[in-house]
């Protein structure tokens, strides 16, 4: 599974690239106002530093809209994955940006026929928010697994990006159910390195070597 980044914190995304764990980045209108810095401008940075795909959203409502500023966004560099939502002028605006060879990510989605509508239009992502599915208990991974039964049975390359990610549980069980990618804030990335057997197995050695009085340098 790959890990994408959510999140337009450009120390946050260096960190945890510097390890391994990025092969793209979100970002959406919150996470941009949230970083107090211009959308082109942290978004080149964000793109500099990272070579997988980058989403940036548009925020135009209508199709014809969507369409120009997707190809405004696609300018800043080849990595831009176009985010686009899941309403019907978002899946006109989808087939025509993925027609010109670009890459779409259809976000806000919520529904197993809407991921479905979203592989026909030729989506290169498409982006399932289960954390807010959760929140209006509906469970979200159900999504997730419905869709990937859809995609596999028939073949869709469209790529599942679990989005909403709100714990380290979500990750694991993002991964177990197949899907290609999922989003998390660093936190969440973090978190699923933590373990409290860990912590205290950790604590229990280093009383022990304490008492042994070494030293290995
Ligand atoms: C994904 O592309 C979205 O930016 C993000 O995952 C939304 O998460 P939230 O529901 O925590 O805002």
């Amino acid at each position: 599974m790959k890990f994408f980044v959510d999140t337009a914190d450009i120390d946050a995304i260096r960190e945890l690239h510097e390890l391994g764990m990025v092969d793209g980045v979100t970002t959406n209108p919150s996470l941009i106002m949230k970083s107090g810095r211009d959308i082109k401008e942290v978004t080149a940075e964000i793109c500099a530093l990272v070579p997988g795909p980058v989403s940036a959203e548009t925020v135009a409502l209508d199709a014809d809209g969507m369409i120009a500023e997707g190809r405004e966004l696609a300018k800043i560099a080849e990595n831009i994955a176009i985010k686009v939502p899941l309403t019907w002028a978002g899946l006109q605006a989808c087939k025509v940006l993925s027609g010109e060879g670009r890459m779409v990510n259809v976000t806000l989605c919520f529904s197993a026929n809407q991921a479905l509508l979203a592989a026909k239009a030729g989506a290169t992502f498409i982006s399932p928010f289960v954390g807010r599915l959760d929140d209006i208990n509906i469970d979200g991974m159900d999504l997730i697994a419905e869709i990937r039964q859809i995609y596999d049975n028939y073949d869709f390359s469209t790529e599942i990006l679990v989005a909403s990610i709100r714990s380290a549980n979500h990750m694991k069980e993002a991964a177990l159910l197949g899907a290609d990618v999922a989003t998390a804030p660093p936190n969440v990335i973090k978190a699923m390195a933590s373990h409290v057997l860990t912590d205290k197995g950790l604590d229990a050695f280093m009383a022990d070597w304490a008492k042994t009085g070494q030293t290995i340098l």
